[in-house]
């Protein structure tokens, strides 16, 4: 982008027309009070849409207008190439999207024209002062390149010939309506839809199918497996002190989920499970790699209280359980419960626990 300075030449003065006076004082007024400085640059446009550009007076006037200091109303009018400097063509100032999409799809071919066509350079008058042009920075219509900008609006997927038409529109007062200059509309694919092209998704005509479907279309779901057979495996005893807990109801969540598994572990390998802690002292099951104070009071619930009913289970056990854990379904399996309790039953005890309570299992 090119240094944005003054134009070396500047009129003597600046004034809004009556209406522009009451316009910009209409914008004005839509900001707090104190906030006026809000509005500096709808009040520039106004300027520039009546001069054809922005001058020192007209920055001056606006400035004062708004009790802003002239160098602030300057800072915006240099930095936004939506505001002209200099004087530019009175029908039209063509700015030609010169960045690399726009590049890439012909903007040289468009910049060549404006050359041959408007004015050797960027920012001179064409020979009857009716037009000038020059290259800008991307303006945000990538997809659609290569664009111009003319004012307000946009000519946009420009070739040689819709471009010289838009200059022919632009001569005789007829420009083309802006936006694509080919058949697409808008951004959508030049070559037509590829995606979500079936009607049915627009036409309304599937609306409360799913209902029918759910009532008489499903297809029933393939019959439960068979049982699996009966295990050799020895369902151990409970502990000589421990009461059974035949009664103890088994959390819901966790029933739910165990019916809901097709393979699911039959009752026959529920392993020995008790009421209550014996002596009510139960074992800190937290201590188990893998277990928190959830997961402890799970198993409390289920009628597991200490190490070594654990590790007196057999793999069959350790499924049955595992699949009753609800959301926690899978550590008794991955952590390796029986091991770890086996080593627990017998007094060891992790080192960071220093042989006492309180593991620091997140769960
Ligand atoms: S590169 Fe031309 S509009 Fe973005």
């Amino acid at each position: 982008m090119s240094v944005r300075r003054l134009h070396p030449e500047q009129p003597e003065s600046f004034a809004f027309t009556e209406e522009n006076a009451a316009y910009v004082q209409k914008v004005i007024a839509r900001y707090p009070e104190g906030r006026q400085a809000s509005a500096v640059i709808p009040a520039l446009m106004v300027a520039q849409s009546q001069e054809g550009w922005i001058s020192l007076p007209a920055i001056e006037v606006v400035a004062k207008l708004l009790d802003m200091p002239d160098i602030r109303v300057l800072e915006v009018a240099t930095f936004y190439t939506q505001f002209q400097l200099s004087p530019v063509g009175r029908k039209a100032h063509i700015q030609v999207c010169g960045t690399t999409p726009c590049r890439l799809r012909g903007a040289d071919d468009i910049i060549a024209i404006c050359k041959n066509r408007l004015a050797a350079h960027p920012f001179e008058l064409s020979t009857d002062g009716e037009f000038s042009w020059e290259e800008v920075e991307c303006a945000g219509a990538c997809v659609n390149a290569p664009m111009v900008t003319v004012g307000k609006d946009t000519y946009e997927d420009l070739t040689v010939e819709t471009f010289n038409a838009l200059i022919d529109g632009l001569v005789a007062g007829n420009p083309p309506t802006p936006g694509p200059q080919t058949e697409r509309f808008f951004s959508a694919p030049q070559s037509g839809g590829a995606a979500l092209t079936e009607s049915a998704l627009y036409d309304g005509s599937v609306i409360g199918k799913y209902r029918a479907f759910d009532r008489e279309e499903l297809t029933p779901p393939p019959a439960p497996a068979a049982a699996a057979p009966a295990s050799p495996a020895v369902v151990p005893a409970p502990a000589a002190d421990a009461k059974p807990a035949a009664e103890k109801p088994i959390p819901k969540v966790v029933e739910a989920q165990g019916q809901a598994d097709s393979d699911k572990v039959p009752d026959q390998h529920k392993p020995a499970l008790i009421e209550a802690a014996r002596d009510g002292k139960p074992d800190d099951l937290k201590l188990i790699v893998g277990v928190g104070s959830k997961l402890e009071e799970l198993l409390h619930k289920l009628g597991v209280y200490h190490f070594d009913q654990i590790a007196g289970w057999n793999e069959m056990n350790l499924k049955w359980v595992d699949q009753h854990l609800g959301s926690f379904r899978g550590r008794a399996l991955r952590d390796k419960w029986i091991e770890q309790s086996g080593k627990l039953a017998s007094g060891w005890r992790p080192p960071i626990h220093g042989g006492g309570q309180g593991g620091g299992n997140p769960v």
